[in-house]
């Protein structure tokens, strides 16, 4: 039996990789900060799929949290095959507008966390020589604005690093790069979404169809989406200065505000 073990699993995408994961008969480790979401969520794909759902409750913008999820993929009683880095949130307002305290708790969780687990599951399974890394970052890290694409451009950068180093030893690691995706993420940070184009939008459930089969292809960064691809192939060529003010400019008007 194989198993996965995806953070941000109770919402949006870490929900959908959990679906997905337990429908392709993957055990799985559920982890995230509400244990009671996690505990219905573990009983629910048990009781459809007829798979085994660990629950780990761990906040990993704390040492402690990260240090569990860690521990548990050094486990090598119960290794785990597949790890999915989805955790993460949004701060709303511009730069200098957010309290630097939520600042580095995005860091600590975008950036360190992702670090250490990636770190921890790349060690074990290149011992096995077998294994998956999915770090969810998004389109954001290709477009100059904000801290937010700031901390997924480290993702990015990360990942594709990393996945040179890991090159011939059994284990792929792949960058995933979602548009805007209808999950808790905007409510939860308190921004509207009403000036984002309905095209724009993607679904949770797709995108992690497409980003399993981009994996198993071996690419290094996903853009699970031909809409996204068109428009961040666009992106690549723009000059950067021209791009910080016209990123700046439409994301104020059709961004989330
Ligand atoms: N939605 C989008 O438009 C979009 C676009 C591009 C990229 N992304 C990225 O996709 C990932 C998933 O976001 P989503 O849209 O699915 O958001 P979501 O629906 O709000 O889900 C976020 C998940 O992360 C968990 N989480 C948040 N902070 C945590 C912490 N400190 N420790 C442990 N778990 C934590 C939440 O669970 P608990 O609250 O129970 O801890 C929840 O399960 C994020 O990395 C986000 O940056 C989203």
């Amino acid at each position: 039996m194989t198993t996965a073990l995806i953070t941000g699993a109770t919402a949006g995408i870490g929900a959908a990789f959990a679906r997905r994961l337990a429908a392709d008969g993957y055990d799985l480790v559920l982890v995230a900060r509400d244990a009671e979401r996690l505990r219905e969520q573990a009983t629910e794909l048990h009781d459809r799929h007829g798979i085994e759902a660990e629950v780990l409750r761990a906040d990993l913008s704390e040492d402690k949290g990260i240090r569990a999820v860690e521990e548990r993929l050094g486990d090598t009683r119960h290794p785990v095959d597949l790890l999915v880095n989805n955790a993460g949130f949004g701060n709303k307002g511009r730069y200098l507008e957010v309290p630097m305290a939520d600042e580095l708790t995005m860091l600590k969780v975008h950036c360190e966390a992702v670090l250490r687990l990636t770190s921890a599951a790349a060690a074990s399974m290149r011992e096995r020589g077998r294994g998956g890394i999915v770090n969810v970052a998004s389109v954001a890290a290709f477009v100059p604005r904000g801290t937010y694409g700031a901390s997924k451009a480290w993702v990015v950068q990360f990942s594709q690093g990393a996945a040179k180093d890991l090159a011939g030893s059994g284990v792929r690691l792949m960058a995933l790069c979602p548009g805007f995706v209808r999950t808790e993420f905007h409510q939860r940070a308190g921004m509207g979404t009403g000036n984002i184009p309905g095209w724009m939008w993607l679904d949770a459930d797709k995108l992690v169809s497409a980003a399993l089969a981009d994996l198993a292809r071996g690419k290094s960064v996903s853009i699970p989406d031909p809409r996204y691809k068109v428009l961040m192939g666009a992106v690549k060529l723009a000059p950067r200065g021209l791009l910080g003010g016209l990123t700046s400019r439409t994301g104020r008007k059709y961004g989330p505000q």
